[in-house]
C-alpha cells in the first residue's frame, strides 16, 4: 500500500467525545494535521470526496454499530465506492468484531478495509453502575489508548496497518458474545431518553445537542421522541441529570473534553 504523500481525513461519529478523541489523535499522530470531522456536519461528504484514506471512528453499542453510523454508511454508499478506509471502534469493555460490523458496510459499498483498530475507552453509559470506574482509572485508560494509538498510526505509515475486529474468529466473537443476544438494540431507533419531569428544569440544553433532533421542549419540560440511536450526549450534559436511557439514574456524567 501506497502511504507517502496520501491524503487522509477523519470521520467519526461520537456520543460523548471519546470516538472524537481517538480519530483526532489518530490523524494527529498521522499526518501531524487535525483534518477530522463529524458525520453530523454538513459539509462532511464534500470533504471526503477528494481523500484516497478515509479513518473512520464510532462508538460500538451492543457489539454493533449504532443506528445512526450503519443509516451514515449505507445512506452514502456512493460516497465511498473505491475509498480506502481504516476503522476505528471506541469501546467500555468488550467487542468481538466492532469494526468488522462497519467494515462489512463498507464492503458492501465498494470500499476496501485496509485496517481496523478496538480502542477501550471509559464507558459512556451513564446510567449502568456496573460499567463505572473511577476518574483516575478512566484517565490512565486513556492514556493506555493514546499510546496505542499512536503505534497504530505509525503501523498504517509503515504499511502494515493492525487489522483489530475484520477476522472471521473476531466476526463469531461479537456475534455469539453479545450480538445474538442484543440485535434488537441498534436495529431500529428507540424512544428514548425518559424524561424525569421532576428534575428537568426545561432549560433545553438537550435540545440543541442531540443528534438525531429527537428532543424538544413541552410544556416547558424536556421530551424524548422515537429517534433516539442511544449516544448518551443528551444524558451526559443535563445540569439537572434528569435523563436516562438504559438505567434509573445517572451515577457519572461521562464527557471527553474537547481538549483531550
Ligand atoms: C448504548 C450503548 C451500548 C454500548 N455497548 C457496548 C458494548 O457492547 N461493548 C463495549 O465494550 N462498550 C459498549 N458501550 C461503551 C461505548 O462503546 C464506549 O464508551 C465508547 O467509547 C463511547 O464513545 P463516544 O464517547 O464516542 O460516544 C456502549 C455504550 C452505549 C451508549
Amino acid at each position: 500500500m501506497r502511504i507517502e504523500g496520501i491524503i487522509l481525513i477523519g470521520i467519526y461519529f461520537s456520543g460523548t467525545g471519546n470516538t472524537r478523541h481517538c480519530v483526532t489523535e489518530f490523524v494527529k499522530q498521522f499526518s501531524g494535521k487535525n483534518v477530522v470531522a463529524s458525520i453530523e456536519e454538513a459539509d462532511v461528504l464534500s470533504r471526503l470526496a477528494q481523500q484516497e484514506i478515509v479513518v473512520f471512528g464510532y462508538p460500538v453499542y451492543f457489539s454493533n454499530t449504532p443506528r445512526i453510523v450503519k443509516d451514515f454508511i449505507t445512506g452514502n454508499e456512493e460516497n465511498f465506492r473505491g475509498k480506502k478506509v481504516f476503522i476505528i471502534a471506541t469501546l467500555g469493555l468488550f467487542s468481538g468484531d466492532g469494526a468488522g460490523c462497519a467494515a462489512r458496510l463498507f464492503k458492501k459499498a465498494g470500499a476496501e478495509i485496509v485496517g481496523g483498530l478496538h480502542l477501550m475507552m471509559p464507558d459512556s453509559t451513564c446510567d449502568v453502575k456496573m460499567m463505572k470506574k473511577t476518574h483516575e482509572e478512566n484517565l490512565s485508560r486513556i492514556a493506555e489508548t493514546d499510546k496505542k494509538i499512536a503505534l497504530a498510526a505509525q503501523s498504517l505509515k509503515n504499511g502494515k496497518p493492525p487489522h483489530e475486529g475484520l477476522s472471521f474468529i473476531n466476526h463469531a466473537g461479537g456475534l455469539l458474545g453479545q450480538r445474538l443476544w442484543f440485535r434488537g438494540k441498534t436495529a431500529s431507533y428507540k424512544s428514548k431518553p425518559d424524561v424525569n419531569t421532576v428534575k428537568c428544569t426545561g432549560c433545553g440544553k438537550c435540545e440543541g445537542l442531540c443528534p438525531m433532533k429527537n428532543l424538544s421542549m413541552e410544556n416547558g419540560k424536556a421530551a424524548g421522541h422515537d429517534r433516539c440511536t442511544l449516544c448518551y450526549r443528551c444524558v451526559a450534559s443535563c445540569p439537572a441529570k434528569a435523563l436516562t436511557i438504559l438505567g434509573k439514574e445517572v451515577h457519572e456524567q461521562w464527557r471527553m473534553a474537547v481538549d483531550n
